[in-house]
This record gives C-alpha cells, structure tokens and sequence, in this order.
C-alpha cells in the first residue's frame, strides 16, 4: 500500500526566524501525532533550506524539499540553484513544474524535462506538478492537458526514473483560490493520471507511484480528499503557513493509514 505524504509548500513566505519557529513547533507537534506512517515534508524558500534540515535531519517523520531547482547544471547562471547545491544542504525532494512557475517563470515542458534529469541524477526525489487551468476544464479538456503534460515532460525517462517520482495534481483553479476539486473530479483525474503513468511505465510501477492533491486543500477538507483511493495526500499551500492546521493535516493523513 502506498503511504501519505502531507508537503507544506511555503512559496515565498516567512523571514529566517519565522521559518525556524514554524519547523520548531511542527516538530513539536508531530510528537504528538499518533502513527509515523505519514511523510511530512517542509518546501521552504532557498535561503532557510540548511537550517531546515538541520532542525529536521534526526527526524524521520519529516523531510525537506527545495520549491525549484535550475536545469543547468552549473555555471554562468546568475541567481540559479542547482540541483547538487540543493542536495549538499541534505535536502531530499524538489518540486518540480509548479503552476505559479510555469505560469509566471514561462517554464516549458522541455526545461522541466532537464530539471527532472538534473534532481534525479543528485538523488533528488521530484515532486512534478500538473494541473489544467479553469478555462481548459470548462472546455472539457483536463484530461488531455494532464496528459500533455505527464508525456510531454516524463516520456523520455527510463520507467526506473519514473518510478522514483512523486506527482501532484494541482488543478490551477483550485490554487489558493478556497475552491476544492470535489471528491469526485479529484478521484477521477488521479486515476486517470495514473492510468496515464502505466502508460509510460507499467501497472506495477504505476500504482506504487504517489500521486498528491494541491490546491485549497486544508484541516478541513483533508479527511475527504485524502480517503479517495488514488489520492495520496497533499501538496498544501496556505494551510502549511501555520503548526496547527499543518499538523491537523498530517494527522488526518496517519489516521487514514
Ligand atoms: P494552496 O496552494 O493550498 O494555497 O491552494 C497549493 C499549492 O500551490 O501548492
């Protein structure tokens, strides 16, 4: 059985002392969550990656993720982070494609491609984020976009590489917005997606795969959403900015174990 990953995705939020005393109290709290069986993980803004895993190396309940990681390996790249500077701070998974990127960044599926190539080959566990926009579901054409873009980024890949990579599905609609896929249109597209990654792999490899829900996903709505068979936690945003409703989270998720 697959096991739940709660991923705070912090994006540019908090100062260095902020975001130690939110790792300090999530650490704290996850003392007191019953089961160990969920993965936690912090994606904190590059600046507080070291002293994330600092704080957090002797725990196995939680990780660290970089948000991003440039696809050139190094060199003359003013304001880049490679992806094997973020592996010597310890950190262990990397996000990948996230819509805000994607849409603000102009990231093309080609150069998310190189950043998948540049994580895996430093041990990086990608996270790699999908997701239509509002106007492509009102079209009917979620399915072909998630599609599009699973192939168009991960087809190159050995289904070895694939099979070490972590998917979230973000519906950009859904993205800080308060409005949540339903139950039904989050089920439906993991499922889809991940008949999409037997495609590409195979069955077996397919439903080892972790597939995380992002996008207004809280201390509220977590219970539901993470009890769909194919939904295998969360990629949570606004609701990762404080201890409580994060580790309400997480322990929603051990409970479902
Ligand atoms: P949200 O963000 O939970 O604030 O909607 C999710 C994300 O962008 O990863």
């Amino acid at each position: 059985m697959r096991s739940k990953i709660v991923a705070g995705n912090w994006k540019m939020n908090k100062t260095r002392s902020e975001a130690k005393q939110l790792i300090t109290e999530i650490i704290d709290g996850l003392k007191n969550v019953p089961g160990d069986k969920t993965k936690a993980i912090v994606a904190v803004p590059f600046p507080f990656l070291s002293d994330a895993f600092l704080l957090t190396e002797k725990i196995s309940a939680i990780s660290v993720a970089a948000q991003n990681c440039s696809s050139q390996e190094s060199g003359a790249y003013t304001g880049e982070v490679s992806a094997a500077m973020l592996a010597s701070t310890g950190v262990e998974y990397v996000i990948i494609g996230h819509s805000e990127r994607r849409l603000y960044f102009d990231e093309t599926s080609t150069e998310l491609t190189q950043k998948i190539k540049a994580a895996l080959k430093n041990n990086l566990i990608p996270i790699f984020c999908i997701g239509e926009n509002l106007e492509q579901r009102n079209f009917g054409k979620q399915n072909e976009i998630v599609k599009a873009q699973m192939q168009d980024a991960l087809s190159s890949f050995s289904k070895e590489d694939i099979s070490k990579c972590i998917i979230a599905y973000e519906p950009v609609w859904a993205i800080g917005t308060g409005v949540t896929a339903t139950l039904v249109q989050a089920q439906e597209m993991h499922l889809f997606i991940r008949n999409c990654l037997a495609e590409i792999t195979d069955t077996k490899i397919s439903s080892s795969i972790q597939i995380l829900y992002g996008g207004s996903c809280n201390a509220e709505n977590a219970k539901e959403l993470f009890s769909c068979p194919d939904v295998d936690g969360g990629l949570i945003g606004g609701a990762s900015l404080r201890a409580d409703t994060f580790l309400s989270i997480i322990n929603t998720a051990n409970s479902l174990h």
